[in-house]
C-alpha cells in the first residue's frame, strides 16, 4: 500500500498533510525527549488491544506524572478518521503525547499544562517468507538503558544505539542483558522455550510490559502451553531451544542465531510455529470484528 504524500496526521486539534505538520522548537519532546508514545496496530482498520493500548499509555504518562489530554472516545474518533484514509488495509497508528511548548526552555515543568499531541497512521509491513523459513539473528548487548523502562518514553537514544549496533553486526535485534538477566530485546519483548515450557522474564522496571507479550502468554494458556514468567540469565538463552521476540509491529519473531551461533538446528523451532498460528488466528479474528 502506498500512502500519498498528501496523507493527513493529527496534530494538536487539527488534521493536516504529514509532511506539513510542523511543532515549535520549544517542544519539550524536541528539547528533552519529554513524552511518551504508543504503536498500535489495525488489521483491516481493526485497532488491536486497543483497550490494553490505552491502559498502557495511561500509566505511561502516569510514569511522567502527566494526565492524559484526551478521552478515550477523543482518541477512538482520532485513530479512525486516519485509518479510514486506506479503509481495509493493515495499518500501525503512532501516538505520541509530550509536555508542551512553553515559550523558555527549562527542566522544571511548565507551570502551565498544555501538552503537544500527535497521531499518525502507517501501512503495517506485511511478515516477509524469510522469516518463517529461516528465523532472524540477534545478539545480546550491555542494557544502557535507564531504571524506567515500563514507561514507553520517547528518549530512546540508547534503544537506537542499540539496535543500530545489532544490525552493524548483521543481526535483526539486540538483547538486552543486565546483571546477566536478559529482559527484552531494542524494541521487543523476549521469550525463551527449554524442555517444552515458555520462559518470558517478568514485568518490572526494566522492561516494557509488552502488549503482544501478554497476548502470547493468553494464547499459550488458552492452547495448554505451559508457560512461566520468571527472570532468565543471559547463558541460559544461549542454551535454550527457541528464542522468540514478539512486538506490535513484528509480532512474533523466531530467533535463529544468537551471538553467531545456531539456537539447535538454526531453524525456527515447533512452539514457535504453534503460537504463529494460534497468533495468526487472533489478527484474523480481529479483522472480522470478532474481538
Ligand atoms: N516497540 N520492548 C520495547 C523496548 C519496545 O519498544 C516494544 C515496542 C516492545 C513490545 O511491545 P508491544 O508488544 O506492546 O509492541 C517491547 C514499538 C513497537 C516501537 O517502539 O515502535
Amino acid at each position: 500500500m502506498v500512502l500519498s504524500v498528501t496523507e493527513q496526521v493529527y496534530l494538536n486539534g487539527d488534521f493536516v498533510p504529514r509532511l506539513e505538520a510542523r511543532i515549535s522548537v520549544m517542544d519539550r519532546g524536541f528539547l528533552f525527549g519529554d513524552g511518551v508514545y504508543e504503536v498500535i496496530p489495525a488489521y483491516g482498520g481493526r485497532l488491536f488491544r486497543l483497550e490494553h493500548h490505552l491502559d498502557r499509555l495511561d500509566s505511561s504518562l502516569q510514569g511522567i506524572r502527566m494526565s492524559n489530554p484526551l478521552s478515550r472516545s477523543e482518541w477512538i474518533a482520532i485513530m479512525g478518521r486516519l485509518l479510514g484514509a486506506a479503509p481495509g488495509a493493515d495499518q500501525s497508528i503512532y501516538l505520541q503525547v509530550t509536555r508542551g511548548a512553553p515559550p523558555e526552555r527549562d527542566h522544571l515543568f511548565p507551570e502551565r499544562s498544555d501538552p503537544s499531541v500527535f497521531v499518525m497512521a502507517r501501512a503495517l509491513k506485511p511478515r516477509g517468507p524469510e522469516i518463517a523459513e529461516m528465523g532472524v539473528a540477534a545478539i545480546t548487548l550491555e542494557d544502557i538503558r535507564w531504571d524506567r523502562c515500563n514507561v514507553k518514553a520517547v528518549t530512546l537514544l540508547a534503544n537506537v544505539l542499540l539496535r543500530q549496533a545489532a544490525d552493524d553486526a548483521g543481526a535483526e535485534e539486540a538483547i538486552l542483558v543486565r546483571q546477566g538477566l536478559a529482559l527484552e530485546g531494542s524494541s521487543t519483548n523476549l521469550f525463551a522455550v527449554k524442555g517444552g515450557e515458555l520462559i518470558t522474564p517478568p514485568k518490572g522496571d526494566y522492561l516494557l510490559p509488552g502488549i503482544t507479550r501478554d497476548l502470547v502468554l493468553e494464547l499459550a494458556q488458552a492452547d495448554g502451553i505451559p508457560y512461566v514468567e520468571r527472570d532468565v540469565t543471559a547463558s541460559e538463552l544461549a542454551d535454550a531451544d527457541e528464542i522468540w521476540l514478539t512486538s506490535s509491529t513484528r509480532q512474533v519473531m523466531p530467533v535463529t542465531r544468537l551471538n553467531g551461533a545456531p539456537i539447535v538446528d538454526g531453524l525456527p523451532g515447533p512452539l514457535w510455529r504453534r503460537i504463529d498460528a494460534l497468533y495468526g488466528g487472533y489478527k484474523a479474528r480481529v479483522r472480522c470484528g470478532d474481538l
